[in-house]
């Protein structure tokens, strides 16, 4: 067993009410960084003079969402991510998409993270792509999966590994592929040969890395668990820094605008941190925006990405819930998307 502070604090009513007196911001502020210009607000992503509040007519590059993908996580239903009738998460999910379109570049990219409950025939994945039709300013670009290490599952179904990513246009958006290179070496020539300037060459000579790209299967990205300097205590649904800085790298450029209207963990705001692009994020929960900047705050202070174990409100600190070895959150996250029972154990490989 492993020891955090915290379990996922959507839905821990009493430690939430010790904490809220620890978050700096009231609906509706911005926090702004005098360091670098990020912004961190505490807004809802579906009202439209929020965003306007916290743009302030600036125009972002780049928008990485991740919504709440109208999944029960880890059998409960909170607040921050509670699943609702299909139709009226896609009415909601158009607001938020209006109000990011009206924040975008002439020339710009947007990602939007989704999931597809395959016990209620894959909602709102389908459903979400056919809204994303009426918006004639995007451009489907790619549908990119990551494949999460560890799933769940019974003996009688695929385990579920798998996120999706859609990835959209707006005009004519920079794509660096170089972003694209994997740390995973090219194993195989692939035998199939061309004639360039009168040479006859390999795939292998022409390709510009030994490595192999991402292409839109992304095998290479760990999960975040407790065990890694990134993990955010009492954060549920936190994303891999390396799958967010891969975006922000092939789809914007140094000192680009950066959107992300759920902040939760505040991953796009140290993934642009890192990389020198001015994040502009926020929740509508008060700790989850607080742990956003938190989380920056200690960045800065230490050079770490996240709290590992540690707690992010030392203010707090006769607080001590055990959490179950091997608990990583995307696995969480992805649990009611199996064809598995709540009691159903983990499936490893
Ligand atoms: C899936 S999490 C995002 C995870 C994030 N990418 C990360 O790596 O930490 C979704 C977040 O959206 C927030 N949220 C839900 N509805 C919202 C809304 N209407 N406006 C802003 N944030 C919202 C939730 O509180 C939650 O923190």
């Amino acid at each position: 067993m492993s020891v955090e502070p915290f379990t996922r604090l959507d839905n821990a009513p009493e430690i939430r009410k010790r904490l809220l007196p620890y978050c700096r911001l009231k609906s509706g502020d911005i926090w702004i960084d005098s360091v670098a210009g990020h912004k961190v607000g505490l807004l809802d992503a579906a009202d439209s003079n929020s965003v306007e509040k916290i743009f302030n007519g600036e125009k972002a590059t780049l928008a990485v969402q991740d919504p709440p993908y109208n999944v029960v996580v880890g059998a409960e239903n909170t607040d921050c991510l509670s699943k609702r009738n299909l139709a009226d998460y896609v009415n909601w999910s158009k607001h938020w998409i209006e109000n990011n379109i009206a924040v975008l570049a002439e020339n710009a990219s947007l990602y939007i993270w989704l999931g597809a409950d395959q016990r209620e025939g894959f909602q709102p994945l389908p459903d979400f792509m056919i809204m994303m039709r009426n918006y004639s300013d995007l451009q489907s670009r790619s549908f990119i999966t990551m494949r999460n290490q560890r799933g769940y599952g019974t003996q009688k179904n695929w385990m579920a590994v798998r996120q999706e990513c859609l990835y959209y246009t707006k005009g004519n958006p920079v794509f660096h592929v170089d972003a694209e290179y994997t740390d995973i070496p090219k194993i195989l020539r692939q035998g199939y040969y061309k004639q360039v300037n009168g040479e006859r060459t390999d795939n292998m000579q022409r390709s510009k890395s030994g490595n192999i790209r991402a292409g839109n299967v992304w095998v290479d990205v760990q999960q975040v668990f407790y065990r890694l300097h990134e993990n955010v205590t009492g954060c549920y649904a936190q994303k891999p820094l390396k799958c967010i800085e891969r975006i922000i790298k092939a789809s914007s450029s140094e000192n680009d605008l950066v959107a992300d209207f759920f902040a939760h963990s505040g991953t796009t705001l140290i993934a642009g941190e890192k990389l020198n692009r001015r994040v502009f994020t926020f929740d509508n929960d008060p700790i989850f925006a607080e742990l956003t900047i938190r989380r920056l705050e200690h960045f800065r202070k230490t050079g770490l990405t996240g709290f590992q174990c540690g707690n992010p409100f030392p203010e707090i600190d006769d607080v001590v819930l055990t959490v179950k070895k091997d608990e990583s959150k995307t696995s969480n996250r992805r649990s009611k998307l199996s064809n598995v029972s709540k009691t159903a154990e983990p499936v490893l490989f």
